[in-house]
C-alpha cells in the first residue's frame, strides 16, 4: 500500500519534474533542456543524460553540491544565470570535461570565498567562463577564484572589485584572448593592477564604472597585443583614456571605442574636453579599425587634432556624434580628412548642437577633375554656391542627422556607389542639395526625417533610386508636397517599407503604384478614417495606424485586411491610441477585432468610448459583453428616430437635438484625447514652465517676471541664480535647463551684448525648439531698439514671438496679457 503510494508520487514527481523542463533537438541534433523558471532549489536529476546544453537561468538554486551535474556528461554548454548560488561545492563540476561555456551572471558568488580550490578542475575544456554581475557591492580582498585551473579558457567575464589584487593563478590563462569586465567598483587603476594578467590578451572591456577612475598612464602596459579596447560608458574622462594608449603607438587594433566615458569632474579639475595634439599624439600613431569617440563632451578642437591621424586609410568605421564642437575652422580639413580614408564604410557625424561663432563652410569645388577647397568666411548672409560634393564611393554608411548648421553644399554626387544606408535628417537648413547619381548605385535606405519635405523630394532634389528598399520621412510635412503632387514616389517603384508618420495628414488620395510595399507606417498623424489608397498596396502585409484619430474601421477596409492576411499568412495592424468609438455604429469593427486573425498589438484590446455609458472601457470587455452595452442596438433608437424624421417635424427636431449632443460630446472627447495623445506621444516631461535668460540689467525685471509667472499664474520659472546646481559644467548646466523647460524668454536689454552665454543660450534653445522639445521661445526687448538687437537672433526671428516692453501702465497690462496667452 505504501510502497505503491511512495511509487505514485515518484511517479509523479518524475514526470511533473521532467514535464517542466522544455527537451528540444537543435539544428544540429543536439538534446538542449531549457529548465528556465521552474523554482529548482536543486539540480534536476531526471533529464535525459545525453544534453548538450542545459539552462537553469532564472531557478532558486543556492549552492551547487559535489556532483550536481555527474550524470550529464556530454554537456558542453551550462546556464545557470540569476539563481541565488552563493558557494559552489569543490566537486560541483565533476564530469564535465566536455563543457566549453559556463555562464553564471548574477548570482551572489564572491569571488574571495565562493569558489574553493580545485572547483574547475575537472573543466579542462572550458573555453568560455562568465561569472559578471555577481559582486554587487564594493569589497576589498584578493581574488581567490582558482582559474588556473582553467588552461584552455579564451573568454572570461569577471566583476573588477576595488583596489583589485589579481594574483598569480591569472598568469596561467595562457590562452586567454577576451577579458571582460563588468560591474565596476574600482575607483583608482594603479599601473600594477593587471600586472598579474597573461599578455595574450587581445580584447579589453571595461564598460560599467560609473563612479570615477583615477587612472595611471601604465595601465595598458601589460596587453602589448591588445586589438580591441571597449571602454564605452565608463566613466573615466577622455583626457585620461587618450593618455594610456601609449603603449599602442605604430601598432593597429581593431576598435578603440571611447564613446560616453566623460562625465565633468570637480573634483579632478576634469571638464568639458578641449582636443589638442598634445592629447592626441599616441592615438593619432595607431591604425585603428573602428573609433567611436562619441557623447564625451568634446567642446573644442585645437589644431586640427582630430584629423591628425597618421594612417587614415585604416579607418573603416568612424562615429563622432553627440559632442559639441564646432566645425569652426577645420571643417574643410575633416572633409579632406574623410576623403585619405580609402577604406571608410561608415561615418556616423550626428547630433551636433553646433555653437557657431564665426563659421567658415566647407566649399569643396570639382573642376576638371581637380578637387580644390575654398575657404568661404560667414558674411553674416548665406550665399549659395554650386558645389558639388562626391562621396567616397566605398563609403556605404553615412549618418548625419540632428546637426544644426548652414548647409553649403548644392550637390551630392553618388558615383558609381556602394552606399547602402544614408541618413541626413533633423538637419537644420533652408536649402537641401541635389542628390545625384552616376553609374550604378545601391542604395537602399533613405532617411530624410525632420526635413520639410518639401525642399526635399517635393523640390525635385532626389533622383529614380531603383534598389531602395526603406523610405523614412517622419517629421516631413508631407501633406504639403501630396497636395500638388502625388506621384513623388515614383523615384522609388521597388520600395518595401515607406515611414510617414508624424506628417499631420489627414487625408491622402494617392500614392504611387508600389507593388512591392510590405510594410506602411502612417502612425502619428490625422486621419479619421482609413484612407483607401491603402487598399491599393497588393504586398502590404503590416500597416501601421496607431496615434491617429480613426474613430473605427470600415467594412470594406476590414475586408481588405482579411483577403491580404488570406493572401500572406499574416498582416500586422496597429491601432492603439487612436479615439475609438464602442457604440451601436462600431459593431462591426468590434466583432471583427475579437475574432479576426490579423495579428493586431495590444492584443486587439484598445481603450474606446463606450458611448452608451459614457465611460472609456476596453474594446474586448466591450465585445465579450456585448448585449449589455448594446440593448438597444436591434430595436434600435436611430431607426426609429429616422423613421420619425420621415413622419415628423417634431421628431426631427429631438433628433437633431440628440445628435448634436452627442457631436459635442465626441468633439469634447477628441479634445480631451487629442491633448492626451499628443502630450504622451511628445513624451512632454518637463520640470519648469520657462527657462529665462538675461543679464545684468535685467535682474529688477526679472523679479517682477517671477512675481507675476510664479505667484500669480503658478507656472515654474527655471533661471540661473536660483536654479542652476553649483559645481555641474556651466555648459552643461545651460543646456539640460533649457532642455527641461517647456517655453524659453530672452530678455534682451543693452548689456546682452556683452553676455557670452546668450549665443550659446541661442543655439541650445533653438536645437530644442527644432528637435521639437521647446514649444514657444519668447523675446522680450526693453530700453533697446530693434536694430541693436545681437545678430545671433536674426537667425531665430521666424521661430520667436517678440514682445517689445512698453512703458505705458496700460500697454503694461496688455504686455502681460499677450505674455499669459502665448504661454497656453
Ligand atoms: C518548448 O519549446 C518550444 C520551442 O521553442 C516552444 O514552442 C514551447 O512553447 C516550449 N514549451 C514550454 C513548456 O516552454
Ligand atoms: C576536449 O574536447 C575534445 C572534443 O571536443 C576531446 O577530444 C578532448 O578529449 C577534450 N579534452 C578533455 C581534457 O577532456
Ligand atoms: C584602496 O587603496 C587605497 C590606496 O592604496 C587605500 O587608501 C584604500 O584604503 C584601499 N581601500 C580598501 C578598501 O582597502
Ligand atoms: C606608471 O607607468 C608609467 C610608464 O608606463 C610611468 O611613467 C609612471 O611613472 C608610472 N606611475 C607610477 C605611479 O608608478
Ligand atoms: C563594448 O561594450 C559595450 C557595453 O558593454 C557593448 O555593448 C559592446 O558590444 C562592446 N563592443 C564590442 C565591440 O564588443
Ligand atoms: C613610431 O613611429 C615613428 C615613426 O615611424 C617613430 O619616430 C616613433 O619613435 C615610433 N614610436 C614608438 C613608440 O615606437
Ligand atoms: C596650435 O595653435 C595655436 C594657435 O591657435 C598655436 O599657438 C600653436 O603653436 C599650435 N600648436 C601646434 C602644435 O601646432
Ligand atoms: C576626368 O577623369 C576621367 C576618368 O577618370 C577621364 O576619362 C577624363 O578624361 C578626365 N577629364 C579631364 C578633363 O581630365
Ligand atoms: C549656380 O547655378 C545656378 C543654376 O544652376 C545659377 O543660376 C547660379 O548663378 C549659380 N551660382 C553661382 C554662385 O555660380
Ligand atoms: C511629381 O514629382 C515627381 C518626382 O519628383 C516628378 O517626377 C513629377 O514630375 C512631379 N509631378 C508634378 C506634376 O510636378
Ligand atoms: C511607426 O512609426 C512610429 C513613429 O515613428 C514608431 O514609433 C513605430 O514603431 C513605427 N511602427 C512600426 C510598426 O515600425
Ligand atoms: C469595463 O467593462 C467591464 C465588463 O463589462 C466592467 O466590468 C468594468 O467595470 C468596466 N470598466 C469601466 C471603467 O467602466
Amino acid at each position: 500500500m505504501y510502497i505503491i503510494a511512495i511509487w505514485i508520487i515518484l511517479v509523479y514527481l518524475y514526470t511533473t519534474v521532467h514535464a517542466q523542463c522544455n527537451i528540444t533537438l537543435n539544428t544540429l541534433e543536439d538534446k538542449e533542456a531549457d529548465c528556465t523558471y521552474q523554482g529548482f532549489t536543486s539540480v534536476p536529476t531526471n533529464l535525459p543524460p545525453d544534453l548538450k546544453k542545459l539552462d537553469l537561468s532564472y531557478n532558486r538554486l543556492t549552492r551547487l553540491g559535489d556532483n550536481s551535474f555527474h550524470r550529464y556528461k556530454y554537456l558542453e554548454h551550462l546556464i545557470l544565470d540569476n539563481n541565488v548560488i552563493i558557494f559552489l561545492d569543490p566537486k560541483a563540476f565533476t564530469g564535465l570535461s566536455l563543457l566549453r561555456r559556463l555562464s553564471m551572471v548574477k548570482n551572489q558568488l564572491n569571488v574571495f570565498t565562493s569558489y574553493p580550490p580545485g572547483v574547475f578542475e575537472s573543466l579542462q575544456n572550458l573555453s568560455a567562463l562568465d561569472v559578471s554581475r555577481n559582486m554587487k557591492t564594493p569589497e576589498y580582498n584578493p581574488y581567490r577564484i582558482p582559474v588556473g585551473e582553467l588552461c584552455n579558457l579564451r573568454e572570461l567575464s569577471i566583476d573588477l572589485v576595488l583596489n583589485a589584487t589579481f594574483g598569480q593563478q591569472f598568469r596561467k590563462l595562457h590562452n586567454l584572448q577576451k577579458l571582460r569586465f563588468d560591474y565596476c567598483h574600482v575607483d583608482i587603476l594603479y599601473n600594477e593592477t593587471f600586472s598579474d594578467m597573461p599578455v595574450n590578451i587581445k580584447e579589453f572591456h571595461m564598460t560599467t564604472c560609473k563612479h570615477f577612475v583615477v587612472i595611471e598612464v601604465g595601465v595598458l602596459v601589460p596587453f602589448p597585443h591588445l586589438k580591441v579596447l571597449n571602454l564605452t560608458n565608463s566613466n573615466i574622462h577622455l583626457t585620461q583614456a587618450l593618455r594610456i594608449v601609449h603603449p599602442f603607438q605604430n601598432k593597429s587594433m581593431d576598435a578603440i571605442l571611447f564613446r560616453g566615458i566623460t562625465h565633468g569632474n570637480i573634483k579632478h579639475d576634469l571638464d568639458a574636453v578641449v582636443l589638442t595634439q598634445e592629447m592626441m599624439k599616441y592615438i593619432s600613431t595607431i591604425c585603428i579599425t573602428t573609433l567611436d569617440f562619441s557623447d564625451n563632451l568634446i567642446i573644442s578642437v585645437k589644431n586640427n587634432s582630430i584629423v591628425s591621424f597618421k594612417h587614415p586609410q585604416c579607418f573603416e568605421h568612424i562615429m563622432v556624434s553627440s559632442n559639441s564642437f564646432s566645425l569652426e575652422t577645420w571643417a574643410i580639413n575633416l572633409f579632406l580628412f574623410v576623403f585619405r580614408m580609402t577604406n571608410i564604410k561608415m561615418f556616423d557625424f550626428s547630433y551636433f548642437p553646433l555653437r557657431f561663432k564665426n563659421p567658415v563652410f566647407l566649399d569643396v569645388v570639382t573642376k576638371n577633375n581637380h578637387t580644390t577647397i575654398q575657404r568661404l568666411e560667414y558674411e553674416g548672409r548665406l550665399e549659395i554656391h554650386n558645389i558639388t560634393v562626391t562621396v567616397p564611393n566605398q563609403i556605404q554608411f553615412v549618418r548625419i542627422a540632428h546637426v544644426m548648421g548652414r548647409n553649403g553644399f548644392r550637390e551630392i554626387k553618388v558615383i558609381n556607389s556602394f552606399l547602402r544606408y544614408l541618413e541626413v535628417s533633423y538637419f537644420e537648413t533652408d536649402v537641401f542639395p541635389i542628390l545625384t547619381v552616376e553609374g550604378f548605385n545601391s542604395l537602399e535606405h533613405l532617411d530624410l526625417s525632420g526635413i520639410s519635405s518639401d525642399i526635399t523630394i517635393g523640390a525635385g532634389k532626389i533622383p529614380l533610386l531603383i534598389h531602395l528598399k526603406t523610405l523614412i520621412l517622419k517629421e516631413t510635412k508631407l501633406y504639403l508636397v501630396l497636395q500638388t503632387n502625388s506621384s513623388i514616389l515614383c523615384l522609388c517603384p521597388n520600395i518595401k517599407n515607406l515611414d510617414i508618420s508624424y506628417n499631420f495628414m489627414w487625408k491622402m488620395n494617392s500614392l504611387w503604384q508600389l507593388p512591392h510595399l510590405t510594410q506602411l507606417n502612417i502612425s502619428h498623424n490625422l486621419f479619421d478614417d482609413v484612407p483607401d489608397v491603402v487598399t491599393k498596396f497588393d504586398s502590404l502585409t503590416e500597416l501601421d495606424l496607431s496615434h491617429n484619430q480613426l474613430t473605427t474601421i470600415r467594412k470594406n477596409i476590414l475586408s481588405w485586411i482579411d483577403t491580404q492576411h488570406t493572401k500572406f499568412g499574416n498582416f500586422k495592424l496597429y491601432l492603439s491610441n487612436n479615439p475609438l468609438i464602442c457604440s451601436c455604429d462600431t459593431t462591426i469593427f468590434l466583432r471583427w477585432i475579437l475574432t479576426t486573425k490579423v495579428k493586431l498589438d495590444k492584443n486587439g484590446n484598445y481603450s474606446c468610448w463606450v458611448s452608451s455609458l459614457k465611460t472609456i472601457n476596453y474594446t474586448r470587455n466591450v465585445a465579450e459583453d456585448f448585449h449589455h452595452y448594446f440593448v438597444d442596438c436591434d430595436s434600435t433608437v436611430w431607426i426609429k428616430l429616422g423613421i420619425s424624421l420621415l413622419v415628423s417635424v417634431l421628431s426631427t427636431l429631438i433628433c437633431i437635438t440628440l445628435l448634436y449632443n452627442f457631436r459635442w460630446r465626441i468633439i469634447f472627447f477628441f479634445f480631451r484625447n487629442i491633448r492626451r495623445f499628443a502630450e504622451k506621444g511628445l513624451e512632454l516631461n518637463f520640470d519648469y514652465d520657462v527657462y529665462v535668460s538675461y543679464s545684468d540689467d535685467c535682474i529688477s525685471f526679472v523679479r517682477e517676471l517671477q512675481k507675476k509667472v510664479e505667484d500669480e499664474w503658478g507656472f515654474k520659472i527655471c533661471f540661473e541664480d536660483r536654479d542652476f546646481i553649483v559645481g555641474e559644467s556651466i555648459a552643461t548646466e545651460r543646456a539640460t535647463s533649457i532642455h527641461r523647460c517647456r517655453h524659453v524668454i530672452f530678455l534682451v536689454s543693452p548689456s546682452i551684448v556683452e553676455n557670452e552665454w546668450t549665443r550659446f543660450e541661442i543655439e541650445r534653445a533653438k536645437y530644442e525648439k527644432f528637435s521639437k522639445n521647446l514649444q514657444k521661445i519668447v523675446v522680450i526687448t526693453r530700453n533697446i531698439p530693434l536694430d541693436n538687437i545681437p545678430v545671433e537672433f536674426s537667425t531665430i526671428w521666424k521661430d520667436v514671438l517678440l514682445i517689445q516692453w512698453p512703458f505705458e501702465k496700460e500697454e503694461v497690462q496688455m504686455a502681460w496679457q499677450k505674455l499669459r496667452l502665448w504661454f497656453f
